[in-house]
C-alpha cells in the first residue's frame, strides 16, 4: 500500500516538472524564483549576461551565458534542453530611457521569438504594478512588451507586483544612526501592500500550473493591509526605540529638481539621465503601488490582490536586528 501510494506520488512529481529557462536570475526576484523553482524539484536552466558573475545562490544551478541584445545569442541559450516555460525576470538596473528600451522591451522581445523558434509554450514576465498609470521611459517600454506577449499565442502571465521590501528599506540604517525619517508631504501621500521576495517568487511559481493565473494581467500585493510611508517611518522608530523624528520634503521641490536637470540634460546626457532619476523619485514619491481604479480616478486597497505571508514590518524587526 505505502509503496504503491509512494510510486503514485513519484509519477504525479514527474509529470509535473517542467523544464525552465530563467533570465535574469542574477537579479533580485530572479534569485529567489530559482530557489522556489529548485525547491519545488523543476528542472532550471539560468540564462546569465556574460561577465555578470553567478550569485551564491545560483552555485548549484545549470547557468548558460547570453547577449540579450543579441537574437542569435538568445536562440543559443535554448539549445541545451527543449524547455516548457520561459520565466523572465529580467529589468533595466538604472531605469534610463536607453537602457529601458534595450532591456525591458528590446530583449524581452528577442526572448520571446527564441522561445516561439524553439517551440516552448508558456512565458512567464515580472512586469510591476505602476505600468498600470505609466509616465516613465521604463514604464512605456514594459508596456510595449507587454503587448507583444498577449499577441503571442504563447500561454502568458504577466505579473504586476507591488513594492517590494528592498525598496521599502533604504531608511534603516539613517535611522539607526539616529537622524530623521524622510517623508515626501504629509507622508500619506501614497500607500502599497509590500510584498517579500520569497512570496513573489512563490506567486510566480504558481502560474506554472495554476489556469486562473494564466493568460492574464496579474497585480499581487503581499499580506495587507496598505502601508504610508509615515507608518514604516513610526514602526522603524519604534523597533529602535526613538522618538519619531521626521523631515518633511515637499513634492514641489522635485518638480523644481526635474525642470533643471531637464533643461541641463538638453546639453549634458549626465543630467539628462539624473533628470530621468528625478522623474522616477517624483513618481514612486506621489502615486500608491496599488490597483488603479480608472473609473473613480483613485487607488484601491480593497481590490489589490494580497498573497503570502511575510510582513515588511518582520522584515524591518529583522533587519533591526542584525549587527
Ligand atoms: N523594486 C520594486 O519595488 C519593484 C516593485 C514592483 C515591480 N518591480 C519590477 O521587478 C522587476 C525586477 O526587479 P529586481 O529587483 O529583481 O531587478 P534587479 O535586481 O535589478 O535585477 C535585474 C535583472 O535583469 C538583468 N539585466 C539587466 N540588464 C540586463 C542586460 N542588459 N542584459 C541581460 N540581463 C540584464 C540583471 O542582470 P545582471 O545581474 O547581469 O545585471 C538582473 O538579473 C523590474 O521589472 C521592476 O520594475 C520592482
Amino acid at each position: 500500500m505505502r509503496l504503491g501510494t509512494s510510486i503514485v506520488a513519484l509519477s504525479i512529481r514527474m509529470e509535473d516538472k517542467k523544464r525552465v529557462l530563467l533570465f535574469g536570475a542574477s537579479g533580485t526576484i530572479g534569485q529567489a524564483v530559482a530557489k522556489a523553482l529548485r525547491d519545488a524539484n523543476h528542472s532550471l536552466t539560468c540564462v546569465l549576461r556574460a561577465g555578470s558573475g553567478s550569485p551564491q545562490e545560483l552555485a548549484e544551478c545549470a547557468a548558460c551565458e547570453a547577449d540579450l541584445s543579441n537574437q542569435e545569442s538568445v536562440l543559443t541559450a535554448f539549445e541545451s534542453d527543449e524547455f516548457d516555460v520561459v520565466i523572465s525576470c529580467i529589468a533595466s538596473r538604472s531605469g534610463i530611457p536607453d537602457d529601458a528600451w534595450a532591456v525591458d522591451y528590446q530583449a524581452n522581445s528577442n526572448i520571446l521569438k527564441a522561445a516561439k523558434a524553439n517551440g516552448v509554450r508558456q512565458f512567464i514576465l515580472l512586469s510591476a504594478i505602476c505600468v498600470q498609470k505609466p509616465g516613465l521611459a521604463f514604464q512605456h517600454a514594459k508596456l510595449a512588451f507587454e503587448k507583444e506577449l498577449q499577441e503571442s499565442g504563447l500561454t502568458y502571465s504577466i505579473v504586476r507586483p507591488t513594492a517590494f521590501f528592498k525598496s521599502l528599506s533604504g531608511q534603516i540604517e539613517r535611522i539607526k544612526a539616529g537622524k530623521p525619517y524622510l517623508l515626501f508631504g504629509d507622508g500619506e501621500l501614497t500607500r502599497c501592500k509590500p510584498i517579500s521576495d520569497r512570496d513573489l517568487a512563490q506567486y510566480i511559481l504558481g502560474c506554472i500550473e495554476d489556469p486562473g493565473r494564466q493568460d492574464r494581467i496579474l497585480p499581487i500585493g503581499g499580506p495587507g493591509p496598505a502601508i504610508t510611508p509615515l507608518e514604516q517611518g513610526e514602526i522603524l522608530f519604534e523597533l529602535t526605540g526613538q522618538t519619531p523624528r521626521y523631515r518633511r520634503i515637499p513634492p514641489a521641490m522635485l518638480d523644481v529638481i526635474i525642470a533643471v536637470l531637464r533643461l541641463a540634460g538638453l546639453i549634458s546626457k549626465r543630467a539628462a539621465a539624473k533628470a530621468e532619476y528625478a522623474k522616477i523619485g517624483r513618481y514612486y514619491a506621489t502615486e500608491s503601488m496599488l490597483v488603479w481604479d480608472e473609473q473613480a480616478q483613485r487607488y484601491d486597497a480593497a481590490v489589490t490582490p494580497e498573497f503570502g505571508s511575510d510582513t515588511l514590518f518582520d522584515h524591518y524587526a529583522e533587519l533591526i536586528r542584525q549587527p
